[in-house]
């Protein structure tokens, strides 16, 4: 059916005989002549129809419409030099064709196969067969599979294993919610399906395999986000006897590797920066480093300022945190802004604007008194024509609104550079996390993270400061990855529950078949998992995972296409012991 694809004719085959299969991408009839782009998977040629070459062929293709599928028989021929069309990577040659069958004709479809769409996103999602037959889809997924086989070629060549696990377990804690699989053998009994492979791939340590990695789908019920999808890939890394700096160099040289295929040259080592320092700077665990405009603490200043708002705040122990903004808002803007993080939860936004004369500002700030907000510019170094902007507020959330405005600014003002690739490890994390609401301590990664030696004491006295043997990976200010040293004890293990509110009881009724393989000789083990789908999204200059899963989901978890999630019938629901509620 073919001798050659249709991206593959150059001058060099000039007089052969060739046959091209494929879809018509467009038909162009000149009465005379009928031309056609022929396009497949590697590209596209055009095909021109001459009633002296054959009439039958020619009259065929005046029926030809877009998306048709034929094979097309013929010579491939110069094209004159005032029709070279540079669109095609086949620029110089043409198929005059002698034979044409049409395989298959194709109903209109509901949106152009063009590279640019504008077509909404959820028709694209429903016709997806039709959305992957644009060039950029195919380009992507085409991406998708180098990556994949880079990891795997880096990965064993390293002396990694890849070991699958299985999808129908039980509930892994990692923070979200868990898919279930309802049993039939056990009625009222439910698989869960993995968050990730986090405790299998720790017993395929304790199971002496020491080097893991496994290409892997994750299942997790949580609110979706562009950079976030309810099934997504990882690269599942585990090691023996591991050392950070082995494990950090590891995959600096993986990603190396990976933007070599993009012909990105990446910089390593990536330089390490502690959570603390982070979130102070940036008002984030995974800063954007692409661009200044860091954060600043005002606190003292308004401490030690006129009586205000701020100066009461700060001595109920919260923060002022903003920073300086090289731009002259508009009144409308700056409320604009204030919607914007009042929708974060703050209570909004303080501003000093530095002008040619006095300071605008707000009357809660101008209590604070002329000298305050003099030494406020000074020490921020703002100039005429510059923005100070003020948060305040407890420590965590004043951080985050900042860092948020911070980005929201650079949006606006287009802050960002393109083509830069800034990554950066994130250290020292907390172990710990307070849930305000449900007043309990959580894991900041998951419970299976090891705490800093030392600050092992703590953990029952003061959980909030022990810190976690825990890393990111961050790339332009997406989190690619997150690991960990882990727990190899069981005495320490169980600690960890206990700090958690989980009673023995619970701890062994929920992992007792892990925390009894801890006890078997277990070796110190860490590791890592990188998101597959955010590392080939970023590569290929995306902002949607969408862009770079061949079916996904939409931001509301459902298949456009096949329309899941969907009702079952009731002979099914019966077999599993299911009785479906109309009440929620
Ligand atoms: P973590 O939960 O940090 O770690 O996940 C690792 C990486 O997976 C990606 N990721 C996602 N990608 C797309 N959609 C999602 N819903 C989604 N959730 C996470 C992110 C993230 O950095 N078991 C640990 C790893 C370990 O400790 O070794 C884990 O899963 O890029």
């Amino acid at each position: 059916m073919r001798t050659h694809s249709c991206g593959e004719l150059t001058l060099g085959d000039e007089g052969a005989e060739v046959t091209l299969s494929g879809w018509v991408d467009v038909r162009r009839d000149h009465g005379q002549l009928v031309f056609v782009d022929l396009r497949d998977r590697a590209g596209i040629t055009q095909i021109v129809f001459n009633p002296e070459r054959s009439a039958a062929a020619h009259q065929a293709a005046k029926d030809l419409r877009s998306e048709f599928v034929v094979t097309v028989h013929g010579a491939v021929t110069r094209r004159a030099e005032d029709m070279i069309n540079s669109n095609l990577e086949t620029c110089e040659v043409e198929v005059a064709a002698d034979r044409l069958v049409v395989h298959s004709e194709a109903r209109t479809p509901p949106f152009p196969i063009e590279d640019a769409v504008t077509t909404s996103e959820d028709l694209r999602l429903k016709y997806r067969y039709l959305d992957l037959r644009r060039k950029p889809m195919q380009a992507n997924l085409q991406l998708r599979h180098r990556v994949m086989l880079t990891i795997r070629n880096y990965m064993d060549a390293n002396g990694f294993l890849e070991v699958e696990t299985p999808f129908l377990t039980r509930s892994t804690p990692e923070g979200a919610r868990d898919y279930l699989v309802p049993s039939r053998l056990y009625n009222g009994q439910f698989y869960a399906l993995p968050q990730s492979p986090q405790l299998f791939k720790q017993l395929l340590m304790v199971a002496g395999f020491e080097k893991y990695f496994q290409i892997v789908r994750c299942f997790r019920d949580e609110d979706l986000r562009a950079d976030r999808q309810p099934e997504f890939t990882q690269l599942d890394v585990e090691m023996s006897f591991p050392d950070t700096d082995v494990l950090f160099s590891l995959m600096e040289g993986l990603m190396r590797d990976v933007f070599e295929l993009r012909g990105i040259d990446v910089e390593i080592p990536f330089p390490r920066m502690s959570y603390r320092e982070a979130m102070d700077r940036y008002g984030s665990d995974k800063p954007d480093t692409r661009f200044g405009v860091e954060l600043d603490d005002f606190s003292a200043i308004f401490a030690e300022g006129g009586d205000s708002l701020f100066r009461e705040m700060v001595g109920n122990g919260q923060t002022v945190r903003g920073l300086v903004a090289p731009v002259a808002y508009s009144r409308k803007t700056l409320d604009e802004l204030d919607a914007f993080m009042k929708r974060l939860g703050g209570a909004g936004l303080a501003w000093v604007q530095v002008t040619g004369e006095a300071p605008r500002t707000l009357p809660v700030i101008r209590k604070a008194g002329p000298e305050t907000i003099d030494r406020l510019i000074r020490e921020t170094g703002a100039r005429t024509g510059e923005t100070v902007f003020m948060v305040a507020g407890e420590r965590t959330p004043t951080l985050q609104r900042a860092g948020a405005l911070r980005l929201e600014l650079a949006r606006r003002e287009g802050w960002i550079p393109r083509d830069q690739w800034r990554f950066l490890w994130i250290v020292d994390f907390p172990l710990f996390d307070y849930d305000e609401t449900d007043e309990r301590w959580v894991s900041l990664h998951h419970p299976f993270t090891s705490p800093v030696g030392e600050d092992l004491a703590r953990m029952e006295t003061d959980p909030g400061n022990v810190r976690a043997r825990a890393y990111d990976l961050v790339l332009n200010g997406v989190e690619i990855g997150g690991g960990s040293i882990r727990i190899h004890d069981s005495g320490v293990q169980a600690k960890v529950f206990r700090a958690l509110g989980l009673d023995d009881d619970e701890a062994r009724e929920k992992f007792g078949f892990f925390l009894e393989a801890l006890e078997y000789g277990t070796q110190p083990h860490g590791g890592i998992a990188l998101g597959l789908d955010r590392i080939v999204m970023l590569l290929a200059g995306g902002t949607s995972l969408r862009d770079v899963i061949a079916f996904p989901k939409t931001a509301r978890a459902v298949d456009m296409m096949s329309a899941s999630p969907s009702a079952v019938d009731e002979t099914q629901l019966r077999e599993l012991g299911i009785r479906v509620r109309e009440e929620p």
